[in-house]
């Protein structure tokens, strides 16, 4: 087997697919919505990169405090030679787990970013020569079929991007997630945490205005793939703390009457003045709702680790 294998599990026209059932279902209800996955095309992958060096941004430098004093404990506890993670992204913190893991066979990132895959694979083949890597393009809330590979398996779901998904579409997740492992296999999960507003509202709307791009960027590749003519600065970006759900809310507000036309799905869009579009949910979490949630799928909470100041939480959960 070569060491470095790319599968798109998901041909071109079927991303395209469901691009256009996502936008005409999104962007013709009520309020409109668009799914966070299509921030990620090559642009949007190397801006979330800016957010996470942003002084603002704290979960990626919290996270990357509790792998660097936990990975020994990480290893020690699953023995993993199997390593999947979703979402990867760069598989920059992931490379504490990797170097701690010492009979890893197997690393399986799985993103729906080709591009992120692609550079973060190359540089860990050339970093750790003997380490198979089998990229996986694919959509995460989709069913996956993970490569034959030596048990045992460890998931791994990092930067808090559980936090994206809505919570019956965490409840699917985690089902989903428990029907890939067994006994003896772990999930590593980050989630942030709830914590004082202002801190929240500031990492999702940071002064230099990066967040800001990200979240437009949408419309940027809304327009690429379908042809759609979005005019990003007639959008605010907005980021609120919705108390009740215990969520940040990310939002484009439109700042003119205007009619978006999608030649693609034949559709014309009208927002009104203000009106907004929501782009996606960032929940935080306390420690036992994890736990209930991950009970609720099979999964048992064996451990629970937190950066200094508390801000964001890893938790190694294994099979019931
Ligand atoms: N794990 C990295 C990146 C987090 S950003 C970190 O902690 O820094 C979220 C990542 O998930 C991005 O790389 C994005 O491309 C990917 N992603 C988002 N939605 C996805 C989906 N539905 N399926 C697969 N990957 C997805
Ligand atoms: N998983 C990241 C988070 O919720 C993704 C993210 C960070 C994000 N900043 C964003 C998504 C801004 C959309 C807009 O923290």
């Amino acid at each position: 087997m070569s060491p470095f294998l790319l599968t798109r599990t998901l041909p071109e026209d079927a991303t395209d697919a469901a691009l256009r059932a996502d936008v005409q279902q999104g962007l013709t209800g009520t309020p409109k919505t668009l799914p966070p996955k299509w921030f990620y095309d090559a642009h949007g992958s190397e801006l979330f990169e800016q957010i996470t060096e942003l002084p603002e941004y704290y979960p990626t430098r919290a996270e990357r405090e509790i792998l660097v004093a936990r990975a020994g404990d990480i290893a020690a506890a699953t023995r993993a030679r199997t390593l999947v993670e979703l979402g990867s992204g760069s598989s920059e913190k992931t490379r504490y787990v990797i170097d701690a893991l010492s009979d890893l066979h197997t690393y399986v990132p799985v993103d729906v970013s080709e591009s992120a895959l692609t550079q973060a694979g190359q540089a860990l083949i050339a970093e750790r020569p003997g380490l198979h890597v089998h990229a996986l393009i694919a959509d995460f809330t989709a069913s996956l079929t993970l490569p034959d590979t030596p048990g045992p398996r460890l998931i791994a779901f990092l930067g808090g991007t559980i936090g994206n998904l809505l919570p019956v579409e965490r409840a699917a997740f985690f089902a989903a997630i428990r029907s890939l492992l067994s006994p003896g296999d772990a999930l590593l999960l980050g989630t942030d945490l709830v914590k004082d507003e202002k801190v929240l509202v500031r990492a999702y709307d940071d002064a230099a205005g990066v967040t800001a791009a990200f979240n437009k960027n949408v419309l940027t590749v809304v327009n690429r793939e379908l042809h759609a003519d979005f005019d990003p600065g007639a959008f605010d970006h907005v980021a609120l703390w919705d108390r009740e759900n215990e969520w940040i809310e990310m939002r484009l507000r439109s700042r003119t009457t205007q009619t978006v036309k999608i030649p693609a799905l034949d559709l014309a869009v009208d927002f009104a003045r203000d009106e907004e579009l929501r782009t996606e949910v960032s929940a935080k979490f306390r420690k036992e709702g994890v736990r209930a949630e991950l009970a609720s799928a099979g999964l048992e909470l064996a451990h629970w680790w937190t950066d200094e100041e508390g801000r964001f939480a890893l938790s190694l959960s294994v099979v019931r």
